[in-house]
């Protein structure tokens, strides 16, 4: 499998065939809603701003086989995940997210949010595969265990990072989303944005 990569202004186009050729289902599982294409468009442009925040594996180049966005607005980190159906089960979802947790860690952040998470099973059994906190159903919240990442740090980029995915549109019983970076003063809603 190629490396994955951060995205350049070539990227444009690929990256709208990409998002586009999703279906419904998983264009509203990645977006949280279902995009329009000049929205889809609008949402290439923002990446594009900030390619370093952005992951891609070229697969055969130049099609994208997947895409990993990290949307950091203060202490909150969104995640933003897609592999195209025809890459899927070769691992590349894995690699990506181990990456786009590496890129949050890097900021200090240690909850990755995923808009839609409680209602997607399949990146659920994932994170929990690759060893990750999946905060994502009521009765974790019951648990009113904050959300942690795995113990164990390993330096390896594609091992996941100790790091948690949890759904920002659960009712939150925690202070902040956010791992290490918290404040007791503070209540922020993840999702919000
Ligand atoms: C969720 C998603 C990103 C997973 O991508 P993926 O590339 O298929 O993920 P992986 O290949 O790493 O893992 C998927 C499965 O394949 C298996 N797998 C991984 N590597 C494999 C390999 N080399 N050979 C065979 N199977 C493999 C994994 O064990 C996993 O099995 P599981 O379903 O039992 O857990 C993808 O389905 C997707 O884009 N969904 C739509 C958008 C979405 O839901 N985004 C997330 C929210 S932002």
């Amino acid at each position: 499998m190629r490396d994955a990569t951060h995205p350049t202004s070539l990227d444009y186009h690929p990256l709208v065939e990409h998002f586009l050729s999703l279906p419904a289902r998983d264009r509203f599982l990645r977006f949280g809603q279902l995009l329009s294409a000049a929205d889809i468009c609008a949402v290439v442009d923002t990446i594009l701003r900030d390619p370093a925040n952005a992951l891609l594996v070229r697969e055969p180049s130049p099609d994208l086989a997947g895409v990993a966005h990290v949307e950091f607005q203060g202490e909150v980190a969104l995640l933003g995940l897609s592999v195209a159906t025809w890459a899927r089960s070769l691992g590349i979802g894995s690699r990506l997210l181990c990456e786009a947790a590496h890129l949050a860690l890097q900021r200090g952040v240690t909850v990755l949010c995923v808009r839609n998470l409680s209602r997607n099973p399949e990146l659920c059994r994932l994170g929990r595969r690759l060893g990750f906190c999946v905060a994502c159903d009521t009765e974790f919240f019951a648990q009113r265990e904050r959300p942690r990442g795995a113990i164990r740090e390993r330096p390896d980029r594609r091992s996941p990072p100790p790091i948690a995915l949890a759904d920002p549109d659960l009712p939150w019983p925690f202070e902040s989303p956010v791992g290490i970076a918290s404040r007791e003063d503070e209540s922020p809603r993840p999702g919000a944005f």
